[in-house]
């Protein structure tokens, strides 16, 4: 025992001392934004971004990692966070969800792991389940169903499951039927068994390319405070806990979430870390609250909010010409009220040829390629004036942000 300590506080020294630099790595976007920009209608965007087609690629902080890359690879696994990387985002996210012995690791939601893990393959785990797994009948027409929180297990059994694609099939009779449901627009070719993280694996490997870090304190599933002693505050401070543990500057750290008590929290206990804090305006999404949302800007202003970052959809709209994308009301208000804007998420609609999906349901009449999403983004990015985005494939963003110059913030 003494001996293995003694060691173990001789490497921690020796790590602490050198600090290892920044791993640099040579960005790569692949062919994808070729092949988009080659997309798009005719017209100055279009010859702009052709005209970029030989710059070299580096990382951009208006590029955030959604997830990763799960475009591709399977959502918060250590292979979709490396792809990410690679493709130069400048800040990378960890959605955080707690286990059952109340340690955090990086999932979408905390109840997910029946849609991006094989949880449900691993017989022992899959008893643990909030909602076992219920085949789909065809002779009722009952859908398959399960639910698997990351708080019915523990660290150790969470460290066993393997990432997958996320998606599920609901008239799958088997267990395997079930877990085979990766939408058509992404790929299965990645999802050999993603390396599932906890936060603080995150931290390690993020900083270990010097980039940022944006946790999402994802809402609860369960009731909390969670085994009667666990509360909400205990949750969001222990996120922020394990950046302090790792001696990560709070100007790196971008924490969010969709609970407004949660960014006043940070606003109280945690000052120079609510400084980059986001807050995830979901009030947007219905017509009657995307009028209070817009409203409310200039007091979230007042009681100390930074950036608001509702869903992209929301950030735009059609000129009375029904043909020109221009910013929204929202967008119009946050920037009045002095708020910077982060918005989400690209890539992640598939294919645009019909209008595109909830993230253009404002200006469908003019999305009809592929290539509008680039329309879109540069509305985003020079009329908005949003300070980065989210999406679900880093390679797009960075090279439009390569080519226009935007790179470093803050
Ligand atoms: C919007 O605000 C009004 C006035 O405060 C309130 O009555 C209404 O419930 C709110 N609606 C939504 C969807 O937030
Ligand atoms: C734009 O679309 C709206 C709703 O579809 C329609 O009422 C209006 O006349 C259109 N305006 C123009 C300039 O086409």
């Amino acid at each position: 025992m003494r001996v293995l300590a003694l060691t173990t506080l001789a490497i921690g020294l020796v790590s602490a001392a050198t600090y290892p630099k920044p791993k640099k790595i040579n960005v790569q976007v692949g062919d994808r934004p070729y092949y988009l920009v080659e997309d798009m209608d005719a017209g100055a965007l279009k010859q702009k971004l052709q005209s970029c087609s030989e710059k070299d690629q580096r990382q951009s902080d208006f590029v955030i990692a959604h997830r990763g890359a799960p475009l591709q690879y399977p959502e918060h696994t250590k292979e979709s966070y490396l792809a990410a990387i690679r493709q130069g985002a400048g800040t990378i996210e960890c959605d955080v969800a707690f286990t059952k012995d109340k340690q955090l690791v990086c999932r979408h939601d905390q109840c997910d792991l029946h849609t991006t893990t094989n949880i449900l393959a691993i017989p022992s785990l899959a008893a643990k389940c909030t909602k076992p797994f219920v085949p789909a009948n065809p002779a009722t027409g009952t859908r398959a169903s399960a639910q698997c929180c990351t708080s019915d297990i523990t660290l150790a059994e969470f460290k066993t499951l393997c990432g997958k694609m996320d998606g599920f099939n609901p008239l799958g009779t088997t267990v395997a039927e079930y877990m085979a449901g990766t939408p058509k627009f992404r790929t299965d070719l990645y999802s050999t068994c993603g390396t599932v993280l906890t936060h603080a694996e995150s931290i390690k490997l993020i900083d270990s390319y010097g980039l940022k870090f944006t946790p999402e304190l994802k809402t609860p599933v369960v009731q909390m405070p969670y085994q009667g002693t666990y509360t909400q505050q205990q949750y969001a401070q222990q996120l922020i806990n394990e950046y302090k543990k790792a001696k990560i500057d709070p100007s790196r750290v971008f924490p969010q979430s969709f609970l407004i008590d949660d960014i006043y929290y940070w606003i109280k206990a945690e000052p120079k870390f609510a400084k980059q804090a986001v807050f995830l305006d979901a009030l947007v999404d219905t017509p009657a609250g995307y009028v209070n949302a817009t409203a409310r800007l200039p007091q979230l202003k007042k009681d100390g909010f930074k950036i608001v970052a509702p869903a992209f959809f929301a950030l735009t709209k059609l000129a009375a010409d029904n043909k020109t994308i221009v910013p929204s009301e929202y967008a119009v208000a946050a920037t009045k009220a002095g708020l910077d804007i982060i918005t989400w998420s690209f890539e992640r609609s598939g294919f645009l040829n019909k209008g595109g999906d909830y993230y253009y349901q404002y200006i469908s009449k003019v999305i009809n390629n592929d290539g509008d999403m680039y329309t879109v983004l540069d509305v985003l990015a020079k009329k908005v004036g949003i300070r980065a985005i989210f999406s679900d494939w880093p390679a797009t963003v960075t090279y439009y942000a390569n080519c226009m110059g935007l790179m470093l913030f803050n």
